[in-house]
């Protein structure tokens, strides 16, 4: 894999946390690559919460899920990321935030907005087992997306460092190339 495939990365840190039986959240469904991912790395015994805002996505996700063989270990969940307590019970050891609007065919205005996004990440870090991992993927390209990134880099940089490792991974030759963090819940 070369370096520069950043995306490719990231998933390298959630298998480093995440594995059978485990409990995950996929914060923005999309098409449901992600929510496949984790589905097949907590396997039967594990669980997997999927939350997007737009049914045409929980409808692709399920096709998804379906034609990799997923085991039923999945729920689909029609709402934003920001109420993502009010529907999983426990601590999760891995999420993933995959920023930006569901590419395809999608509505491109019904992207992940900065009022949104900040408090579903607080949550997200509260929600964040010991050991646990959070992953934040933000797509520069388009204004809100910058706008997103530097917002969540500067809260990012308010978070005690004794109780999460945070890390940006960025291309510095290519400002408006996709980014990610990684936000590691000390033991
Ligand atoms: C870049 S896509 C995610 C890609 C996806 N992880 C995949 O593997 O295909 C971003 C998704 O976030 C969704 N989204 C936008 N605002 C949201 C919100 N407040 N809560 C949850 N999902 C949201 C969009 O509808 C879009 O489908």
């Amino acid at each position: 894999m070369p370096m520069t495939d950043l995306l490719s990365l990231q998933k390298n840190f959630i298998k480093a946390h995440l594995g059978p039986g485990d409990r995950a959240v996929d914060f923005t469904m999309g098409n449901g690559y992600d929510t496949v991912f984790l589905s097949q790395l907590v396997g039967p015994a594990g669980e997997v919460t999927a939350f997007d805002i737009q049914p045409a996505a929980l409808r692709s996700t399920a096709e998804n899920l379906a034609k990799n063989n997923c085991p039923d270990n999945w729920r689909l969940i029609c709402a934003s990321h920001h109420r993502a307590k009010e529907f999983v019970t426990g601590k999760i050891k891995a999420g993933m935030f995959n920023l930006g609007y569901l590419p395809g065919a999608g509505n491109k205005k019904l992207t992940t907005m900065r009022t949104t996004t900040l408090p579903a990440v607080q949550n997200a870090l509260e929600m964040l087992d010991d050991g646990g991992v959070l992953l934040v993927a933000v797509y520069p390209g388009h204004p809100e997306g910058a706008l997103e990134g530097e917002e969540l880099v500067k809260y990012f940089g308010t978070i005690s460092r004794f109780q999460y490792s945070i890390a940006q991974f960025r291309m510095l030759n290519s400002p408006e190339s996709p980014f990610f963090m990684v936000i590691e819940k000390k033991e």
